[in-house]
């Protein structure tokens, strides 16, 4: 079994994941042949974006499980339980990583007496990867519905087909509005301090020929305020049971922006974002990542020697800041409490 997209490629022996911390500079490769080459790749940003780094966890399972296939039924589930809490620890807010490690292990328990279950874990972790393509493009099929010819859309980090297997969840809105024939130009925050936007999403959207303006973060408001904006639209790493929102940090400074400023504020996402054992956002565990991405840029620091930092990875849109979510299954609107239970009856 194999499968190529530009985020990772699945050889069958290893996961090949390009180097989202090298781009847009070069385009290099990391070859992961072990659980633990695909723990550090998702802990060291090799790869990012809540929906890749679940497909990518799902491979670091199947090369767990074949390294530890030799032994015995018991030895065999407890070095999967470690193997399953080494790709758990790597990244703690978005939650398609955990969705994707649950999904993995309950092969382990409906087959572990099956002689086929490397077979099974691996055509698993497949059908996750390829499910996500599929998934992304139904969310660009309902989303592009709310972009109108001409319009133009603001986005924050990246969720373009690198933050996936492929596609994209928000940059996967307005790719299906611009093949449905829509003029659509973008304007795309940095994102401070990783720069997701300005390094990926920009030349995602470069590459794929969309009209791509890039501003700084501090720009947004100002932008909002001339009336440049028709839509925001962002992805999420986690969305609770009454509809808030983690996502990249920056996200809630943007929604409040586009309320104050009566701009539609859109989150594209699967339902496998959907953590619906969390009643709201306050529960949401925040990734805080190191000093350095502050105060430094390109490996060059720029702030003051003893300076203290605070560096939250995300943060937590209310819902009520949400006009739509935008899932594989169709968009949903207040109350998201009833209509988020409603997918998971
Ligand atoms: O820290 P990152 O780069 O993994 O954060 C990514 C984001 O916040 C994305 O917006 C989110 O994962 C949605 S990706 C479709």
């Amino acid at each position: 079994m194999n499968l190529k997209t530009m985020t990772l490629e699945w050889t069958g022996d290893s996961l090949i994941l390009v180097d989202q911390r090298k781009l847009p500079h070069v385009v290099e490769y990391v070859e992961c042949r072990d659980y633990r080459e695909v723990a550090r790749a998702i802990k060291e940003m090799i790869v990012r974006g809540a929906p890749a780094i679940g497909a990518v966890a799902a491979f670091g399972f199947v090369l767990g499980a074949r390294q530890f296939s030799h032994l015995k039924n018991e030895e065999f589930i407890e070095s999967m339980g470690l193997v399953y809490k080494t790709l758990a620890s790597t990244r703690p807010t978005a939650v398609n990583l955990f969705w994707a490690l649950e999904r993995m292990n309950r092969k382990i328990q409906q087959c572990i007496y099956d002689e086929r279950l490397l077979w099974i874990l691996e055509e698993e972790a497949v059908r996750i990867a390829k499910e996500d393509i599929e998934t992304n493009k139904a969310i660009g099929k309902y989303g592009q519905t709310l972009l109108k010819d001409g319009d133009t859309v603001l986005t924050h980090c990246n969720a373009g087909a690198l933050a996936t297997v492929d596609y994209g969840t928000a940059v996967g809105v307005i790719r299906a509005a611009v093949e449905n024939g829509k003029r659509i130009r973008v304007y795309v925050d940095e994102t401070r301090p990783y720069l997701q936007g300005a390094r990926l999403t920009a030349w995602e959207l470069v590459q794929l020929g969309v009209e791509t303006i890039l501003i700084t973060d501090n720009m947004a408001g100002w932008v909002m305020k001339q009336g440049k904006v028709d839509a925001v639209i962002v992805g999420a790493d986690r969305i609770a049971a009454n509809g808030d929102v983690a996502n990249k940090i920056g996200t809630y400074s943007v929604a409040v922006l586009a309320d104050r400023n009566g701009i539609p504020f859109y989150v594209a996402a699967p339902t496998s974002t959907i953590d619906i054992r969390i009643k709201d956002g306050t529960q949401i565990p925040i990734e805080e990542r190191s000093h350095e991405e502050v105060t430094h840029i390109d490996g060059k620091r720029i702030a003051a020697q003893g300076v203290k930092v605070y560096n939250p990875a995300f943060d937590v849109t209310e819902h009520n800041l949400v006009s739509a979510i935008i899932t594989e299954k169709g968009i949903l609107k207040d109350p998201y409490i009833e209509n988020i239970k409603k997918l998971f009856p």
